[in-house]
């Protein structure tokens, strides 16, 4: 069994660590929110455990759907062993519905349904604040090879169908969400985590937020909506 070894890497809402064991590294959700590329800041208690659980969750659903993930085991309530790898510095936004930035980028209102899926690129950088960026550009700055951004957009809109299913059965609207991928063991792996706060979830009756906009937007009641998923979660998977 490995254990924890040194920090590799501290984000805003994780830590990774080296484990005993090769190929294999621990990672850690924090109880830390920021938005705004950190400009907004705060320690919201429980957080960290719900994206865990929530991102666990997740993986072994798409593991089971035929996309593999990073994800090995929980190895504590908020850890997890997960598989080694580089991260590739583009994050893939899926969307169903316009909100957040597409929405006020094309002027959309929140919520105007898309005919049909949309893949975005973002050059992850917090330097240059994660930049909209398209397939030339990801080629002109080495970010990925053409193979891998195609490999990634394809695993995307995969991701896409079958969380939109299976979340539409616990009375959630998969509205978007953002997805990161290791090259690792010679493949495009997705890493990172899947959780409401890369993800915008609404309750398919209210609207309610379940997801990260609560505290972007100022709504409160976070750990209450993140719950709230995991509990429909394990509702609908033991159905
Ligand atoms: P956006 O509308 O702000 O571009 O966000 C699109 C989706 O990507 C949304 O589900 C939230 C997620 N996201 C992240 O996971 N990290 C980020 O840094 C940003 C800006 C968005
Ligand atoms: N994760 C980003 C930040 O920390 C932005 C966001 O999720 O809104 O600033």
């Amino acid at each position: 069994m490995a254990t924890k070894g040194e920090l590799l890497y501290e984000g805003k809402a994780k830590r990774l660590y080296h484990t005993t064991e090769a190929g294999l590294y621990w990672m850690e959700f924090k109880d830390d929110a920021t938005a705004f590329d950190g400009a907004k800041k705060a320690v919201i208690p429980g957080k960290g455990y719900y994206n865990a659980q929530i991102s666990a969750f997740l993986f072994e659903l798409l593991s089971k759907k035929g996309i593999p993930s990073h994800f090995i085991a929980m190895v504590g309530e908020r850890e997890m062993l997960v598989q080694a790898g580089e991260i590739i510095p583009v994050e893939v936004v899926v969307r169903n519905l316009a909100a957040g930035s597409m929405a006020k980028r094309l002027g959309l209102a929140e919520g105007t349904a898309l005919k049909r899926p949309v893949t975005e690129l973002y050059y992850k950088s917090d330097a240059l604040h994660d930049p909209l960026v398209n397939e030339d550009h990801v080629a002109v700055l080495d970010l990925a090879t053409a193979e891998e951004v195609a490999e990634m957009k394809e695993q995307a809109l995969r991701v896409n169908g079958i969380l939109s299913r299976f979340l539409e059965r616990a009375g959630i609207v998969l509205v978007d969400f953002k997805l990161e991928f290791a090259r690792s063991r010679g493949r495009v792996l997705l890493s990172d985590e899947i959780s409401p706060d890369t993800c915008r979830f609404w309750d398919a009756q209210t609207g309610d937020r379940l997801d990260k906009d609560r505290f972007r937007r100022d709504l409160g009641g976070l750990t209450e909506a993140y719950n709230e998923v995991l509990r429909r979660l394990q509702r609908v998977a033991v159905e």
